[in-house]
C-alpha cells in the first residue's frame, strides 16, 4: 500500500481550491479544532467530552510531555515511494492508528456511532466500538462494512452480560477485544460535578446494553435486590425536561427507559476486577485480548502473564486519576518490560501526526486517536469525522517522510533527540 499520493495529492487539492475561496469547516490546528467544536456543543456535552478529572492536570501534561520530545529530521534519503501501513492481530492500519473508544457521543447528535463507523469505513481507519456507545455494535458493524473493527468492553457486575457483549462483538465481525481496567469506577470529574450531570441518567451512552438480550432480561426480571437510593430527584421543570429527553433516547416506553437507566448505573462499573478475570475471557474467546488504562511497567507484564495479547498504555485522556502521568512518557518504561511481538499501543494527547510518529519512535506499534474526532463529530458529522482522519494520516505521512522515513520500520527512537 503507498500512501505518498494520498498527502501529496491531498495537499494540492487544497491549495487548488483555495483559489475559489474554499476553505476547510474543519480547522488544521487542534487547537482551533477543539475551539470551534465547542460552539457546536452543549455546555454539558463539551464539559463531559473536553473535561477530566480534577483540575485537569493530566490532560494538561498529555499535550506537554509530547511537545518536550524533538526530532531529529534527516534528509538526502530516497523516499519517493514509502508505505506506512501495519496489520495487528489481523486488522490492516492505513496508518498506525485507530479511533478510540469513546462513550456517550451520542450527546453530540442522533446517531454518533453510525457517522464515525461510516467515516471509518470511507477513510479505511479501523474503530474501537465503545461498551458505552450510543448505537449497538451490530449497527455499527454493518455502517463499517469490510473495514476492521474492536470491541471495547467494561466489565461489568454480570459475567454473563459480559459474556454476552463478547460474543456479540464475535459475531458483528470484531477482531479484538479491549478490556478497560482504569474505570472500575467514574473518576471525580469537576466539570460534570459542577454541572450535576451525567449522560447516562438521560439515557445516552447504553446502546450496548438496551440492545443485548442478557440486559434486557435482568430489566424485565429484574436483576439482584436494589440498593436502596441515597437521593432520589424532587420533582421540578428540570426534572420532566430530563425525563422527555430520556424517552426521546430511548426505543420502548418510558417505564423501560427508567429502567434500563437505573440497571444501567447499578451493573455498568465493577471494582472487583483482576487478573484473574482476564485469564476467564482469554478462556471464553478466540479473539485476541488488549488490556487499556495501563500505565505501570509492572501491571503491563500482569497483563501478559494473564494471558492478555497486547495492553493501550492509556490514562484515559486524563479523566481518570487527576495527576497521573502521562502515557507518552511512561511508553519507554513500558515497551523495555514487554518487547515484541507483545503488541503495545498508547492514546492519551494525540493531536497530530508528529505525535504519532514520536509514540511509533519510542516503541508503539500504532495508536488511538481520541478527542479530535469527537470535536470533528460535532462541526460536520461523518464528514467531520472523515477530515479529521485524514489530516492525521496526511500529517503523519509527510512528518515521517520529512524525517527522513520510509515506512514504520525505521521510525526508531534515532529520529528523536537524546
Ligand atoms: C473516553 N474514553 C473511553 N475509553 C474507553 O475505553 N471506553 C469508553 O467508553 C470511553 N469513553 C470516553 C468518553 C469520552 C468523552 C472521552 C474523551 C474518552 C477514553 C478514550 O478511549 C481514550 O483513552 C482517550 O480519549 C484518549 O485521550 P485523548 O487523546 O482523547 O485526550
Amino acid at each position: 500500500m503507498l500512501n505518498i499520493i494520498q498527502a501529496f495529492q491531498r495537499q494540492k487539492d487544497i491549495y487548488i481550491k483555495g483559489i475559489s475561496g474554499w476553505r476547510s469547516p474543519i480547522p488544521f490546528n487542534s487547537n482551533k479544532l477543539r475551539q470551534k467544536a465547542q460552539k457546536f456543543m452543549s455546555e454539558t456535552t463539551w464539559a463531559y467530552i473536553d473535561g477530566g478529572a480534577g483540575d485537569e492536570a493530566t490532560i494538561a501534561r498529555n499535550r506537554s510531555a509530547f511537545d518536550q520530545i524533538t526530532i531529529a529530521p534527516r534528509f538526502m534519503r530516497d523516499n519517493t515511494d514509502a508505505d506506512f501501513s501495519t496489520e495487528i492481530f489481523g486488522t490492516k492500519l492505513h496508518s498506525p492508528f485507530l479511533l478510540a473508544p469513546i462513550g456517550a457521543l451520542d450527546m453530540v447528535c442522533k446517531d454518533a456511532d453510525i457517522h464515525i463507523a461510516k467515516a471509518c469505513a470511507a477513510t479505511d481507519t479501523p474503530y474501537v466500538f465503545s461498551n458505552q456507545g450510543g448505537n449497538s455494535m451490530e449497527a455499527c458493524s454493518a455502517a463499517m462494512g469490510h473495514t476492521d473493527r474492536w470491541f471495547q468492553l467494561y466489565w461489568s457486575k454480570s459475567d454473563e452480560l459480559v459474556l454476552s457483549l463478547v460474543k456479540r462483538a464475535e459475531a458483528s465481525g470484531c477482531k479484538a477485544i479491549v478490556l478497560t481496567v482504569d474505570t472500575t469506577m467514574l473518576g471525580w470529574r469537576a466539570r460534570d460535578l459542577s454541572l450535576s450531570y451525567l449522560p447516562f441518567l438521560k439515557g445516552y451512552g447504553i446502546g450496548q446494553y438496551t440492545s443485548d438480550p442478557v440486559f434486557n432480561q435482568y430489566v424485565k426480571n429484574g436483576w439482584h435486590p436494589e440498593e436502596a437510593v441515597a437521593v432520589k430527584p424532587v420533582i421540578t421543570f428540570e426534572t420532566i425536561k430530563h425525563i422527555f429527553e430520556l424517552k426521546s433516547n430511548f426505543k420502548g416506553s418510558l417505564k423501560d427507559a427508567m429502567a434500563s437507566v437505573q440497571l444501567f448505573t447499578r451493573i455498568y462499573t465493577n471494582p472487583a476486577l483482576n487478573w484473574e478475570q482476564v485469564t476467564w475471557l482469554k478462556s471464553k474467546t478466540s479473539l485476541p485480548v488488549l488490556i487499556k488504562g495501563i500505565l505501570h511497567p509492572e501491571d503491563a507484564v500482569l497483563a501478559q502473564k494473564a494471558g492478555a495479547d497486547g495492553i493501550i498504555v492509556s490514562n484515559h485522556g486524563g479523566r481518570q486519576v487527576n495527576g497521573a502521568i502521562s502515557t507518552i512518557e511512561m511508553l519507554p518504561q513500558i515497551r523495555k518490560v514487554v518487547p515484541q511481538p507483545f503488541k503495545v499501543l498508547l492514546d492519551s494527547g494525540i493531536r497530530n501526526g508528529s505525535d504519532v510518529f514520536k509514540a511509533m519512535a519510542l516503541g508503539a506499534d500504532a495508536v488511538l486517536l481520541g478527542r479530535p474526532y469527537a470535536y470533528g463529530l460535532a462541526i460536520d458529522r461523518q464528514s467531520g469525522v472523515e477530515t479529521v482522519i485524514r489530516n492525521i494520516q496526511n500529517d503523519f505521512e509527510l512528518t515521517s517522510r520529512l524525517s527522513g522515513c520510509r515506512n514504520l520500520q525505521e521510525i526508531t527512537s534515532e529520529c528523536l533527540t537524546s
